[in-house]
């Protein structure tokens, strides 16, 4: 992919995004199936971040004044989910805040949105649990779980340290880090869901399948937000134990890549005939990828940033709804969560968020929210 493609590709974003604005409306848009319509979800689901995210990003790649101004209230909508009983606010609000808060005070200094940034980051670190040396998963009564995906929302810890000059939030995501690789991330690379400790004592247990097809199985979304997670990790800590496990995670992820580069949603199925890919893993997988190509030495730099571009190639003219102007999403193919059969091959909010991020990357983009 050179320089022209990619050009190319962003502008084909700024005038699908554009529309998207008038598409969307007031909606918070999460799946769209095949009638290319987003559905509209609560926003206090964890995905609420991704459409003012994708609004941001194009804000400050374009300087489109539309998208700010689409984007500008999201925080303020998000955080009145701490003051009401009903809400199901959870590890997931450094996704939500990050891509809304803390981009939102990155790109115009807005005093509110720092102030917003930072109550989700002590609700986050409030969740840390420090017999087991981990951030808990969800609500409800598992107070021992932790997820790979949380890998994602550590970002935000790393960025409230980062603003405050508070050491302890870097602490904990250090901590939950440390943990994920200890017990999530298998030796060949592959990695786990749901990790389950003693809440009490903190000891191990055992650990489920989740979002994949099984405990001994391999999530292919899950496996992209570790390979993405532990390489922003690095960034934030400089830690190479952290660079490592992304390298190894991107090893394994690209290895098992089927032959347009996009993965079927667990990369260890008994066949793969009638089975969805993931669009959504590939996004994420490719901007992770960027990621680590930036983080290694420039003799190391190629096998990361081609792998990148194939699956981003593949996306661009094989999933995309280009031809499609009344579709509302930009990536077809995507799947939610196969083992309760919700959202399964259509458009995914962050799909379209992460591809976008990508092309973004390599066309310099210098401000990361994670
Ligand atoms: N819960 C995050 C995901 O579905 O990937």
């Amino acid at each position: 992919m050179d320089e022209a493609y990619i050009a190319t590709v962003m502008d084909r974003l700024d005038r699908k995004v554009t529309r998207m604005i008038d598409q969307i409306g007031e909606k918070c848009p999460h799946f769209a199936g095949v009638d290319g319509k987003y559905d509209s979800t609560g926003t206090d689901w964890w995905t609420s971040g991704f459409w003012p995210g994708l609004l941001w990003l194009m804000h400050d790649m374009t300087g489109g004044t539309q998208y700010r101004d689409a984007a500008w209230h999201w925080d303020e909508t998000l955080e009145r989910w701490f003051s009401r009983e009903d809400g199901h606010l959870h590890h997931d609000v450094g996704f939500q805040f990050l891509a809304t808060a803390v981009i939102k005070h990155k790109l115009t200094g807005d005093g509110e949105a720092l102030r917003r940034g930072l109550t989700g980051a002590n609700y986050l670190a409030a969740r840390f649990n420090p017999a087991g040396g981990f951030i808990r998963a969800w609500n409800g009564d598992h107070y021992g779980w932790a997820i790979v995906d949380c890998m994602m929302n550590i970002s935000l810890l790393f960025w409230a340290s980062e603003t405050t000059g508070d050491p302890r939030y870097r602490h904990i995501a250090i901590r939950h880090a440390e943990t994920t690789l200890q017990y999530g991330i298998r030796e060949d690379g592959s990695v786990k869901h749901i990790l389950s400790f003693d809440p009490t004592s903190g000891e191990y247990l055992e650990n489920f399948g989740g979002q994949g097809a099984a405990a001994d199985s391999s999530w292919s979304r899950g496996t992209a937000w570790a390979l993405h997670g532990f390489a922003n990790t690095y960034r934030h800590s400089g830690d190479v134990r952290f660079l490592n496990a992304a390298k190894r995670i991107a090893h394994y992820f690209v290895a098992s890549l089927p032959d347009d580069h996009v993965p079927y949603w667990d990369f260890r199925l008994d066949t793969f005939e009638n089975e969805p890919r993931d669009s959504s893993a590939a996004a994420i997988a490719a901007s992770g990828l960027l990621e680590i190509a930036d983080a290694v030495p420039d003799k190391e730099k190629h096998g990361y940033l081609a792998a990148a571009h194939r699956i981003l190639h593949s996306l661009t003219e094989r999933y995309a709804t280009w031809d499609e102007p009344e579709h509302e999403a930009i990536l077809l193919h995507g799947t939610g969560h196969k083992p309760q059969n919700h959202f399964v091959d259509g458009s995914l909010i962050y799909g379209d968020y992460y591809y976008a991020e990508s092309f973004a990357k390599l066309s310099g983009w210098k401000h990361r929210m994670y």
